[in-house]
C-alpha cells in the first residue's frame, strides 16, 4: 500500500575531525552517528532535540554542504551522498532550505526583485525579466506580502517579513523537499505562529515534503505529521505526532516534553 518515500535515509554518519594542533591528538566528533528515517510525499517530518545534537548537520549533509562519512540518502531512489556536483545540480532546485535568518547570506544592495530573479534564471524557470517579475509578484502574494515590496531592499523589512520573503525565495522554485532549519526560532512568539501557519498552508497546498528542524517541541507540535527525536547524534524515537506527544516511549522524549513551557509561563 505505502508508496516509496521521497527521501529514505539509512544509517547516516557525519563525523568531523577535531583537534590536531601541535600536541593535540586528532579525534572525531560524531555529530550524526547512524540515523535512519524516511519522508513520504507531502509529509512533514520534524527533527527535534537539544542544541548540538546534530540536527543542522543532518540538513547540511543532505544538501551536500557537508560530506557524509557513511550511509545512504535515497531521494527519489538516487543516493544524494554519492552524487558528484554535476549529478547533484538538478537537485539544487528540488531540495530547498529555509534558514533562521534567510537574509544573512543575501546581498543587501540587491532589491527583492533582483534577489528573487537570480534563482529563476539559474534554474531556467523564467526567460525574461518580465516573466520573472510575474512569478515574483504571484509568489509574494502567496506569502502574504504586497508585490510592490519587490522594489525594496532587505534592511527595510521586519524579521517576520524577511522570513516571508525567505519562504517566497524557496517556494518560487517549486521544490519537492524543503528543509527548514530553525525557520521560526528567531521570531517573536506571536509572529512565530503566523509564519508557522503560512509554512504549513503552503506545504499543504503544494503537497511538498518537509524536514522541519527545531529545538522547540512547542513549534514542532504545530507543524508535524511525524516527529523524530534526536539525542547526541542519534534518533532515539520516531513516531506520529500524537504518539510522540501523548505516549512518548523514550526517557529523553519524556524529559523534552516536560520542559515545554506552559502557555501561562510563556505569557508571564
Ligand atoms: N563543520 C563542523 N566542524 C566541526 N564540528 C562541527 C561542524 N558543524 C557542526 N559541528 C559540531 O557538531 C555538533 C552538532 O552540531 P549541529 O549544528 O548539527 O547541532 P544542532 O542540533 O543543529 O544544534 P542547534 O540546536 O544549536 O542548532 C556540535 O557539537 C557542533 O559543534
Ligand atoms: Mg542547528
Amino acid at each position: 500500500m505505502t508508496s516509496t518515500p521521497l527521501l529514505r535515509v539509512t544509517d547516516l554518519h557525519t563525523h568531523f575531525q577535531t583537534g590536531g594542533g601541535l600536541f593535540a591528538k586528532r579525534s572525531w566528533l560524531k555529530a550524526v552517528n547512524g540515523i535512519s528515517f524516511e519522508i513520504r510525499q507531502g509529509e512533514v517530518l520534524s527533527l527535534v532535540g537539544e542544541s548540538g545534537c546534530g540536527k543542522s548537520t543532518v540538513g547540511r549533509t543532505l544538501t551536500q554542504l557537508e560530506p557524509s562519512t557513511s550511509g545512504q540518502a535515497l531521494f527519489n531512489g538516487a543516493d544524494i551522498l554519492k552524487m558528484n556536483p554535476a549529478e547533484f545540480r538538478p537537485l539544487r532546485r528540488d531540495i530547498q532550505m529555509i534558514f533562521q535568518d534567510p537574509f544573512a547570506s543575501l546581498n543587501p544592495r540587491l532589491s527583492i526583485e533582483q534577489t528573487l530573479t537570480e534563482p529563476l534564471f539559474i534554474h531556467g524557470l523564467a526567460a525574461s525579466r518580465a516573466q520573472a517579475r510575474e512569478q515574483i509578484a504571484e509568489t509574494l502574494e502567496r506569502v502574504g506580502m504586497d508585490p510592490r515590496v519587490m522594489q525594496r531592499h532587505p534592511h527595510e523589512f521586519s524579521g517576520g517579513q524577511r522570513q516571508r520573503i525567505g519562504i517566497a525565495r524557496v517556494m518560487i522554485l517549486k521544490p519537492k523537499l524543503v528543509i527548514a532549519d530553525e525557520a521560526v526560532s528567531a521570531l517573536d512568539v506571536s509572529i512565530q505562529a503566523q509564519v508557522l501557519n503560512l509554512i504549513k498552508k503552503l506545504q499543504r497546498d503544494s503537497g511538498i515534503s518537509m524536514l522541519f528542524i527545531s529545538h522547540d517541541l512547542g513549534v514542532v507540535r504545530h507543524i508535524s505529521d511525524r516527529v523524530a527525536v534526536m539525542y547526541r547524534g542519534q534518533i532515539v524515537e520516531t513516531g506520529d505526532k500524537r504518539q510522540i506527544f501523548e505516549t512518548p516511549q523514550h526517557d529523553y522524549t519524556k524529559m523534552l516534553l516536560s520542559s515545554i513551557p506552559r502557555i501561562s509561563e510563556r505569557v508571564a
